[in-house]
């Protein structure tokens, strides 16, 4: 008999997670704060609760996927429900920062109640295929006691640390990975509306380009992880020609009158790296003008 979870947040997210739930067997129990949502799922075989308490009450588990944190504050943090949580278990798979992971399983603690952080890497298209990424955070028996559960959900469950903030973490550093390369794209589109260049050629041009930028931030994160910053044999490029490039660029921009202020916060960065002496520096030595370590 597949473990009975409650699932509470159908929007996109959470109705794609209470379906692949279903399909995995597992009795399902759903809430959702207006009701029409969580139909189609009593229609599929779920259990549609009345409340969240009813939701909380009817399961060893309960995930959460609702907007923020606020909003899940907003359901359990009363007395009733967190005494009905009591001694279960909380997956919270609601988008959040580490502190809030931290936070929350502060909280779980003090009422007694295990936790576990989930930060989903996928759309809910992927949710319940072998492709769907989930990385999570906790205590690691908690978690070894609920990867049937979380296999559910995908394919690719990733345990990444006891610190139940380091999901969430990972989850910001994967995203501003992908900002990166779709705000670096709104740039190009803009480049090529401005100087009548067809934008599927930009998309001919991607497909030729991606290998050598997947190369570059791979070689980018191998040589920032061994801390190689100075230029050597290896390396690919120094910070001299991006820095020339960028202001062909950034001229393009300023004749045509297309927004700086992404290639601004680039100049910002260049310029704290060269004055501190890295103009000849292999690029990857930029990424010791980004912040300060967790551990400096
Ligand atoms: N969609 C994705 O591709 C994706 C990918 C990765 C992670 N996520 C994460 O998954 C979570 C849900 O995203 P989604 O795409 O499913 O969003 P969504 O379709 O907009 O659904 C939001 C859900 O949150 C509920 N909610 C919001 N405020 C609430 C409150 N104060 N009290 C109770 N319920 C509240 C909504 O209830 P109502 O129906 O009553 O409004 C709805 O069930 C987010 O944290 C998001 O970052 C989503």
């Amino acid at each position: 008999m597949q473990a009975a979870i409650s699932v509470l947040g159908m929007g996109r997210m959470g109705s794609a997670l209470a379906r692949a739930l279903l399909k995995a067997g597992h009795p399902t129990t759903v809430w959702n704060r207006t009701p029409a949502k969580a139909a189609p799922l009593g229609a599929a075989g779920a259990e549609v609760a009345a409340s969240v308490h009813n939701a909380v009450a009817a399961s060893e588990i309960v995930i959460v996927n609702v907007s923020d944190y606020a909003a899940t504050e907003s359901l359990l943090r009363n007395g009733a429900v967190a005494a009905a949580l009591k001694g279960k278990l909380l997956i919270e798979l609601t988008s959040g920062t580490p502190a809030g992971a931290r936070e929350v399983q502060d909280w779980a603690g003090r009422h007694g109640i295990r936790h576990l952080d989930g930060a989903i890497l996928a759309t809910p298209d992927f949710i319940g295929t072998e492709a769907g990424t989930l990385l999570v955070s906790g205590p690691a028996p908690v978690f070894e006691e609920s990867r049937t559960v979380l296999g559910a959900l995908g394919g690719n469950v990733q345990f990444v640390g006891e610190d139940p903030g380091l999901a969430n973490a990972l989850d910001s550093a994967v995203l501003a990975l992908m900002w990166g390369a779709l705000f670096g794209a709104l740039q190009s589109i803009a480049v090529c509306r401005a100087e009548a260049i067809d934008i599927e050629t930009l998309g001919r041009q991607w497909s030729a380009t991606a290998p050598v930028i997947d190369g570059l931030v791979a070689d980018l994160i191998k040589r920032s992880a061994a801390g190689r910053y100075a230029a050597d044999d290896e390396t690919l490029s120094t910070v001299a020609p991006h820095y020339g490039a960028l202001h062909h660029l950034v001229e393009l921009m300023a004749a045509r009158g297309i927004d700086r202020t992404i290639t601004d916060g680039y100049e910002a960065i260049f310029r704290r790296a060269i004055d501190a002496g890295h103009l000849h520096g292999d690029f990857a030595s930029l990424s010791l003008f980004m912040g300060r370590p967790a551990h400096a």
